[in-house]
């Protein structure tokens, strides 16, 4: 008998394959989460600065007026009807052009996906074999790997920064070259702007080289691009257009965009997305097309009908569009108050991390994240651990205490060896 199912000794038998049975119990940043509340409610000063979601300075999630109006408006007997599988045609088509302008449209495909989390799922099984992996830069958003493992298959990483903490270009070509030599094709996933963890995004010159890269690569061996565009609508000021830089790659590559409703529209429960696959041959939109169906159907057969119909309303009606855009930058402002204020103090303090214009969580680099975030932890300050770094979540943290975070960060970073000079 397989001993891992036997009940020979004493504990009740398990109809649970051997990998199932090894999952964690919970999202370690919701555990952590979970402690900053119990100390909080039992009377301590708590800053949490592990979440990913914009919350106001008062605690209170941000939300926006007009897409709460948006789903109020949606007729009820259209919301229960199922979606079609693939999402509504209206949605689709907006979506494109919101993700890749009218200029793309024509090179582009969609279907819709349960947030930016589908959009990598469906990446994850349609462009890679079972037991292959995606390479990603060497910080990343942890579920990328869940969903890699939960489907059979893993991630590289790469060496993201170069000493200089500047975007590693050419150990992104290596990790390409390894990919092709591995597994005779490469699936890579960027996560710019606003890359969660770091906040780095990528500039003109990194871009052009990039598309470069993989435009070489592709005409060796099938290489699928994605873009997770999941904060897109909070890129800085001046931000590269990266769509510049597609028609390059579409040269000999398929380039995926995962699009979400989440950030953009500060709706994250929803679960709108999509992912728009773009490819030069209209054989292989269609064969595109038709994968990505597929991949719904299997997983969870249509989305969100109410979001859909919702979103579809907020990307192509024109008063809705102008409210959403102005209430977006009002949010925008807020963070970007609070990135300016940890510019300032961190820079004086000498704390090493990369280029971070905009967006949700900064990384700041040490030798050893769990014991900085377990130094900070002391202080009452919560941040989520990595090998060598720990992010921050300046989207859940108000502008007044960024600075405790940074003196807090100060002493991590000191206690594990980093050298922070303030
Ligand atoms: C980089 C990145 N991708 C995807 C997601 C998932 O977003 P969604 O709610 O659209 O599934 C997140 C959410 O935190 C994220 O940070």
């Amino acid at each position: 008998m397989n001993p891992t199912s036997s009940s020979l000794d004493g504990r009740a038998l398990s109809a649970l394959v051997p990998a199932s049975r090894q999952r964690p119990g919970n999202d370690p940043i919701f555990a952590l989460n979970a402690e900053a509340r119990q100390r909080s409610e039992a009377g301590e000063s708590i800053l949490n600065a592990t979440l990913g979601v914009l919350l106001e300075d008062d605690g209170r999630l941000a939300i926006m007026p007009s897409v709460a109006e948006a789903f109020r408006n949606v007729p009820p007997e259209r919301a229960a009807a199922y979606a079609p599988i693939s999402g509504d045609a209206p949605f689709l088509a907006a979506v494109i052009e919101d993700a890749v302008g009218a200029g793309l449209a024509e090179k582009a495909v969609a279907v819709a996906t349960a947030g930016a989390t589908g959009a990598v799922h469906h990446a994850m099984v349609n462009f890679l074999e079972p037991g292959q992996s995606a390479l990603l830069p060497g910080y990343y958003w942890g579920p990328y790997a869940v969903i890699a493992q939960h489907a059979r298959r893993s991630v590289r990483t790469f060496r993201m920064f170069g000493d200089d903490l500047r975007f590693d270009l050419g150990a992104f070509e290596a990790g390409l070259h390894e990919s092709i030599a591995e597994q005779g094709r490469a699936t890579v996933m960027f996560n710019f702007p606003c890359n969660n963890p770091t906040g780095y995004a990528l500039d003109d010159r990194e871009w052009s080289a990039v598309a470069d890269m993989v435009r070489e690569a592709g005409r060796r061996a099938p290489i699928a691009f994605l873009l997770d565009h999941a904060y897109a609508k909070f890129e800085p000021e001046g931000a590269p257009d990266w769509l510049r830089h597609v028609p390059t790659m579409l040269e000999s590559a398929t380039v995926l965009v995962a699009w979400t409703a989440s950030k953009a529209y500060a709706q994250y429960g929803a679960r709108v997305g999509a992912i728009v696959a773009l490819h030069r041959d209209p054989d292989e939109r269609r064969s595109l097309a038709n994968a990505l169906n597929y991949s719904c159907r299997a997983t969870w057969s249509n989305c969100n009908h109410l979001g859909i119909l919702a979103v579809t309303e907020l990307l192509t009606d024109p008063g809705y569009r102008r409210r959403t855009e102005e209430e977006r930058t009002v949010l925008k402002g807020l963070l970007d108050d609070r990135v300016a204020v940890f510019n300032a103090q961190a820079r004086r303090a000498g704390l090493p991390y990369p280029r971070y214009e905009s967006g949700f969580f900064v990384t700041v680099v040490t030798p050893d994240g769990e014991g900085t975030a377990a130094a900070m932890r002391d202080d009452g300050v919560f941040v989520v651990p990595m090998r060598q770094g720990v992010r921050v979540a300046l989207c859940a943290t108000p502008a007044h205490a960024v600075p405790r975070i940074v003196e807090s960060l100060a002493r991590g970073v000191a206690a594990a060896g980093g050298t922070p000079s303030g």
